[in-house]
């Protein structure tokens, strides 16, 4: 076998020609099987020290051209404090009657004005649609002394034909899923009260009625879009003609998760997700949210804050990569800040670094791959793993 790493090019200086030739016959006489090939080097001590030199200067250049690229990926305090101040202006602008339907931080009502408090009683089924799966839930909540939760669930995956093909498959197919779990858990004759975790914007008028404003996170099945996405639901189980349900809610995920933290901590008022996509929510005064009829007590706001930036105010701080990757997205020039913090985005904006890297000479001594050209091959949880 042939041993790779005996394939040397030797870098030879010598006084005497004779002394040259001898070696070269004993070196080959002795690793027959390599490729040894003599380089006569011309006052090398010499000119060595100069392209030591040289490729020190070279590769500090380049390590300062890396460092300033991804410099611009770290915010200073005052970028941030700046980031603060444009996101508040933003808000006020989503709360304001005035200013609403041109905001682009939406700041939808929910319907939701308190907390749990402990009284809750009773058992639930609940939808989990928007993240990478689709779950079924039955929870079982039980007040009094011996405050319990117990849940059951399991998980579904939207196959992307499922989430990209039309609004009728997508229901018929979370219909599909809502009987495989009643069947599995042996509850398809109780008609429980359901609760619908949608996690994608949508207009409310009531706790119950949610109008999806437009898809986000790779999902785009056709005619849901101005739809509520309750009666859709409503309508895919009626299609079905096997089982009743009673939908009495449909919330975003953020307030799913504050809620959830709620019934633990009675102080927890806000809710924040980091994921496939990215949103907060938190409880406001009902003075503040001029959408709503009403000044007393309190609601839950879904902010929709993926979509801060999208009227430009943060293309200061969005990247080249930033923007490659929301050029190339489902919904581009949407969602710009989500496309700059979340899970679905942040290994292609790392593919793309690597992209421009090579390009430039950095990286894979300049090749790019067939691999690193494909969309999406690089996954944000490799960045976790080589983070962790
Ligand atoms: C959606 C939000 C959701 C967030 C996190 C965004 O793309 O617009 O409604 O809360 O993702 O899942």
């Amino acid at each position: 076998m042939r041993r790779p790493e005996l394939d040397r090019t030797f870098a030879l200086w010598f006084s005497s020609h004779r002394y040259s030739r001898r070696l070269h016959k004993t070196v080959r006489r002795l690793v027959p099987d390599s490729d040894v090939r003599f380089l006569l080097s011309e006052s090398g001590s010499g000119k060595g020290a100069a392209f030591v030199t040289a490729v020190a200067y070279r590769l500090s250049e380049q390590h300062r051209l890396i460092d300033a690229t991804l410099a611009e990926f770290k915010l200073t305090h005052e970028q941030l404090l700046q980031v603060k101040k444009r996101m508040r202006i933003e808000i006020e602008a989503g709360l304001r009657k005035k200013s609403h339907d041109h905001a682009k931080v939406k700041m939808l009502p929910t319907f939701v004005r308190s907390t749990p408090d402990g009284t809750e009683n009773g058992d639930f089924l609940a939808l989990d649609l928007g993240g990478t799966n689709f779950r079924v839930l039955l929870v079982k909540i039980r007040s009094g002394k011996r405050r319990m939760v117990e849940m059951h669930n399991k998980i579904y995956a939207i196959p992307i034909e499922v989430m990209q093909g039309t609004g009728e498959e997508l229901f018929d197919h979370i219909v599909s899923c809502i009987s495989d779990f009643l069947d599995y858990m042996g509850i398809k004759g109780a008609r429980l009260p359901l609760g619908f975790t949608f996690s994608f914007p949508c207009k409310q008028t009531s706790l119950d009625a949610g109008i999806l404003l437009n898809w986000t996170k790779g999902f785009k099945a056709t005619d849901c879009e101005g739809e509520d996405v309750v009666n859709l639901l409503r309508e895919g189980i009626k299609r079905r003609e096997e089982f009743d349900l009673d939908i009495v809610a449909v919330v975003n995920d953020t307030v799913g998760t504050m809620m959830t933290c709620a019934y633990e901590d009675p102080n927890c008022e806000i809710g924040l997700i980091v994921g496939t996509g990215s949103n907060a929510c938190y409880m406001e005064e009902m003075r503040n949210i001029e959408m709503v009829e009403g000044d007393q007590g309190r609601m839950c706001v879904n902010m929709e804050w993926g979509a801060f930036g999208d009227n430009g105010c943060l293309d200061d701080i969005r990247t080249i990569y930033d923007k490659a990757v929301d050029d190339f997205s489902l919904n581009s020039g949407k969602q710009r800040y989500e496309k700059m913090i979340s899970g679905m985005y942040l290994g292609e904006i790392v593919r793309n670094i690597l992209i421009d890297f090579t390009k430039r000479g950095f990286l894979f001594r300049g090749q790019i791959s067939e691999a690193l050209k494909t969309r999406s091959i690089f996954e944000t949880k490799f960045l976790s793993q080589i983070e962790r």
